[in-house]
């Protein structure tokens, strides 16, 4: 654009006018070139075109017409007048000597900047400035990228807090907004910080919440929220709070059948671990310390709550060997010191003489000598009872024998019905002969009267009948209290019995 060394011409008489009526000052100082740049902002989102508008009137001195971006040592140039179009930037008029608005294509967040239209005028050296425009900040709207959320590093259990940050970077403008839901539910959390990011024309931001765990909190999630004007919906991230949690097993050893055990049998140590989470877990068994060989591995269930459970199972023969040794059951979770839960192995001893044979487990046997030991007493406080009835009977004159009434549920409370057969004793004497020292003692006091027989006898069933026999006799031994008035001493002693027994 030289239009001064031209003569006069029916292109520009308002110009041409002026010039000629201003000779010497000339085209050097045209005072009627205005230069204009109308846009005070313009902002594009990534791969857009933008249009940087410039205008210029009237003449202006020799000297080209350039867009600078940025103003001081930061400048650079990005177009002149002599340089090619290129396909990112072109002109809008590309022949037009007033219109120098440019094009910028496919914009990238390095485009963003202060733009300015400059006149330039030369002189002998170099181009000065003649006039600017205003400048035309650009900014290229940027979407934030994908939120990244990150736990903490090392597990923490019910109860601790830890701390779930949020990080997304690349957008323009700064203003963002960040919420975190705890299942789906909002929770507060510190005021996010903007930093600026990798170019000049990106932030980054982070966020950062603290949430204190929960048991439960297996299967409960975070949510963070980015929202950004350059965003048509929020972006979310999810954060299991599991990777963050670990909740310890419980622990407990538990022998089957209990101890102490009889001697050969197989017992059975299952060491129950519940409750744990994350599933990595490791259970070992030591007999006395020294680790055991465990064929199964355990198979480890989840519960409802998420969490996990498993029992590891030792078979272990009660030899006498063993008797008082410590199972340990060790467990591993998570990387965590180890947990341990023992038991010890008890041995019955084997009852010792001409009884072991029936001591061997034989639980028939025992139970039998029970029975028959029952019936025995059982048929001896009826004895009793009958003899005190007899007794009764004697003294009683019309009464209604109140002593009957007092040995009926005696009778109910055994199990077994039994006829008063006083054969019955000797069918005891019989069997006495395999019994343990217990019924050994029985069988000697038993020799001795009915009423100590019935002290040894090893059942509840028998005891009671023999507490209560023993009363009788020691209350008929005795002058007895009299809780109910009665016009009969005999039936009056009776009374006196049947009340401490109910
Ligand atoms: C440029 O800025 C000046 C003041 O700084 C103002 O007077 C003028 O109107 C502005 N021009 C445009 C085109 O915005
Ligand atoms: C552009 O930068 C160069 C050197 O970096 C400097 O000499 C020149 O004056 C600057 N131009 C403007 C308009 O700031
Ligand atoms: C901004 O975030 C991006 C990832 O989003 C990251 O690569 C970059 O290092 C961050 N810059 C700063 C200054 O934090
Ligand atoms: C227990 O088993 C061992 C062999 O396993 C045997 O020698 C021993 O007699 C058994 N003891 C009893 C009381 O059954
Ligand atoms: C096992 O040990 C206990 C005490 O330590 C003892 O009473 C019991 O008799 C023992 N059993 C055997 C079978 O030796």
């Amino acid at each position: 654009m030289e239009p001064l060394p031209r003569g006069p011409g029916p292109a520009c008489p308002l110009t041409c006018l002026l010039l000629l009526s201003l000779p010497g000052v000339g085209a050097q100082r045209s005072p009627t070139f205005q230069l204009q740049q109308p846009q005070d902002k313009v902002s594009a989102k990534a791969g857009e075109t933008i249009t940087l508008t410039c205008t210029t009137a009237g003449t202006g001195p020799a000297g080209p017409l350039k867009w600078l971006k940025g103003w001081g040592n930061e400048n650079e140039t990005i177009y002149d007048q002599n340089s090619p179009p290129t396909p990112h930037l072109t002109r809008a008029e590309p022949e037009s000597n007033t219109d120098f608005s440019i094009h910028i294509r496919d914009v990238h967040p390095k485009d963003a900047g202060t733009y300015y239209c400059v006149k330039f005028r030369k002189t002998r050296t170099m181009d000065e400035v003649f006039r600017r425009g205003n400048g035309t900040e650009v900014s290229i709207l940027a979407e934030p990228t994908r939120p990244v959320v990150s736990g903490p590093r090392h597990r923490a259990g019910p109860g601790q807090s830890v701390s779930v940050t949020c990080m997304a970077g690349g957008f323009f403008p700064k203003d963002i907004g960040v919420k975190w839901l705890k299942d789906k539910a909002p929770i507060s959390a510190q005021q996010p910080q903007v930093t600026p990011g990798q170019t000049t024309s990106s932030y980054n931001v982070s966020s950062t919440v603290t949430v204190t765990l929960q048991k439960d909190d297996v299967r409960s999630q975070l949510v963070c929220e980015v929202q950004h004007r350059t965003l048509e919906a929020p972006l979310r991230e999810t954060y299991q709070l599991s990777k963050a949690l670990r909740v310890s097993p419980g622990i407990q050893v538990v022998t089957d059948p209990r101890s102490p055990v009889e001697l050969n049998k197989t017992v059975n140590f299952s060491c129950h671990v519940r409750g744990f989470y994350p599933r990595e877990v490791a259970v070992t068994w030591l007999e006395n310390g020294t680790e055991m060989k465990v064929e199964n591995t355990p198979q480890v269930t989840e519960t409802r709550q998420g969490l996990f459970e498993l029992q590891s199972l030792v078979k272990v023969q009660a030899m006498e060997e063993k008797n008082g040794s410590v199972f340990t059951c060790r467990v591993v979770h998570d990387g965590q010191e180890p947990v341990s839960r023992m038991a010890t192995l008890q041995i019955t001893a084997p009852a010792q003489g001409e009884l072991n044979g029936l001591s061997q487990g034989e639980n028939g046997s025992l139970f039998i000598i029970y029975v028959v030991v029952g019936v025995i007493c059982t048929v001896l406080a009826l004895l009793v009872a009958a003899i005190l009835y007899l007794i009764r009977a004697k003294q009683s004159k019309g009464k209604s024998s109140p002593s009957a009434r007092l040995h009926e549920p005696e009778k109910s409370s055994e199990a077994t019905t039994q006829e008063s057969d006083p054969n019955n004793l000797t069918y005891a004497d019989l069997n006495f002969e395999r019994e343990r020292k217990t019924i050994r003692r029985m069988v000697e006091l038993s020799q001795q009267s009915e009423y100590a027989c019935i002290q040894s006898s090893p059942p509840p069933a028998g005891d009671d009948n023999l507490t209560y026999a023993d009363l009788d006799m020691v209350h008929l031994s005795k002058a007895p209290r009299r809780p109910a008035p009665a016009p009969e001493e005999a039936s009056s002693e009776y009374a006196s019995v049947q009340i401490p027994r109910k």
